[in-house]
């Protein structure tokens, strides 16, 4: 079964085919997230316009040498991100379904980012011999999420939802730390990991685990963020006997092993309480490298699994391995497709 898949929830346009969920023959991504990084964050308005200006090139280039002839479904996603947004996808695959009389599969973004992890061909090169098995865990990590699910089977009704965060998601954590520390004002993750990685002495500082032990499956990361400003304000004001590089590497690295921590004990307590015969880590922040070394470490009997590094952040392939699994829900009845930036795991649809 080829699906053809779009994505377009916040700053990327995307559209992809993707072959019974596992083999990625096309993906293409267009991103306007280098507009944002004078305002520090994503404008809606700018977005949805730069992806109703994308979205046609972006599909004509996925489809390459295919034609609708060979698509059997559309599968798109309808939430959670920003409405307008979310808007120019719909409607683009809304329209396609009528003209090329394919019906629509709904899938929601952090399903996508889910099944990301069951991809085994990406562009005709295999990146896993296997496919997770149910039960799992999931641990969706992004700009927007921190969520842990607990998955009996594939099918929606019997899914579990653990916990998330109270205030705000891993990515942002480190995109808002990032920008405390003056490595960049937007998306800063991946400078903050690569920085972390040229410590050479120990953070003056040490930064809190929040909820480290707490009897559920809740996570905090704001007042993390705040640690790091408050050790950045104490730098400041010192006499400044440590090298401001040497300061802002440490405390890069203490806090990715802060972060590192609390994800490790929370997914544990998940392993130890449903016995998966899967662990799923998925999301922008899963490029983590610091974060797959100790899930690879401790979790060495049971079968990990991450996306590939290029399926990490949004994309339309993990849409479209999604929308297999849920294939069920294919439609023609247009008018049950509709846009909605309030779903997430506890609300799956
Ligand atoms: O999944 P994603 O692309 O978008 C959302 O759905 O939110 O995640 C984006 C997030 C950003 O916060 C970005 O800084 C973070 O993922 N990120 C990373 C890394 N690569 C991306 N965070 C830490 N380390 C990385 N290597
Ligand atoms: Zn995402």
């Amino acid at each position: 079964m080829k699906i053809l898949a779009i994505e377009t929830s916040c700053d990327e346009t995307s559209c992809a085919i993707v072959e019974n969920g596992t083999h990625v023959i096309s993906n293409v991504v267009s991103s306007s997230a280098n507009l944002f990084s004078e305002t520090g964050g994503v404008v809606p308005e700018v977005a949805a316009r730069k992806q109703l200006e994308y979205i046609l090139p972006v599909i004509d280039k996925a489809l390459n040498n295919y034609s609708f002839a060979d698509i059997d479904a559309i599968a798109c996603t309808v939430g959670p991100g920003l409405i307008g947004s979310l808007f120019v996808g719909v409607n683009t695959a809304k329209t396609l379904s009528l003209i090329h009389k394919k019906p629509i599969i709904p899938v929601n973004h952090l399903i996508g980012h889910l099944y990301s992890c069951f991809i085994q061909n990406y562009l005709g090169e295999t990146v896993q011999k296997s496919t997770p098995t149910f039960p799992l865990i999931s641990l969706v990590i992004s700009g927007g999420h921190t969520d842990l699910v607990y998955l009996p089977s594939s099918d929606l009704s019997s899914w579990q939802y653990l916990g998330g965060t109270k205030d705000d998601a891993v990515g942002e954590a480190f995109d808002k730390s990032a920008r405390i520390l003056g490595l960049s004002k937007y998306l800063g993750g991946v400078k903050l990991s690569k920085t972390a990685e040229l410590a050479k002495v120990e953070s003056p500082s040490e930064l809190p685990r929040p909820l480290l032990d707490s009897p559920d499956y809740l996570f905090s990361f704001s007042g993390l963020k705040t640690a790091v400003l408050k050790a950045k304000n104490t730098y400041d004001k010192s006499t400044k006997v440590m090298k401001s590089d040497d300061f802002v590497s440490s405390l890069a690295k203490e806090f990715e092993e802060a972060v590192s921590d609390v994800l490790l004990a929370k997914t544990h307590k998940a392993v130890l309480e449903y016995s998966p015969k899967s662990i799923l880590v998925s999301g922008g922040v899963s490029a983590n490298t610091k974060i797959r070394e100790v899930f690879k470490q401790n979790f060495r009997d049971t079968n990990l699994f991450f996306p590939p590094l290029s399926l990490t952040g949004d994309n339309a392939a993990m849409i479209g391995a999604a929308g297999y699994y849920l294939r069920d829900l294919a439609t023609y009845d247009l008018s049950s497709i509709e846009p909605d930036p309030s779903l997430s795991f506890d609300n799956l649809y």
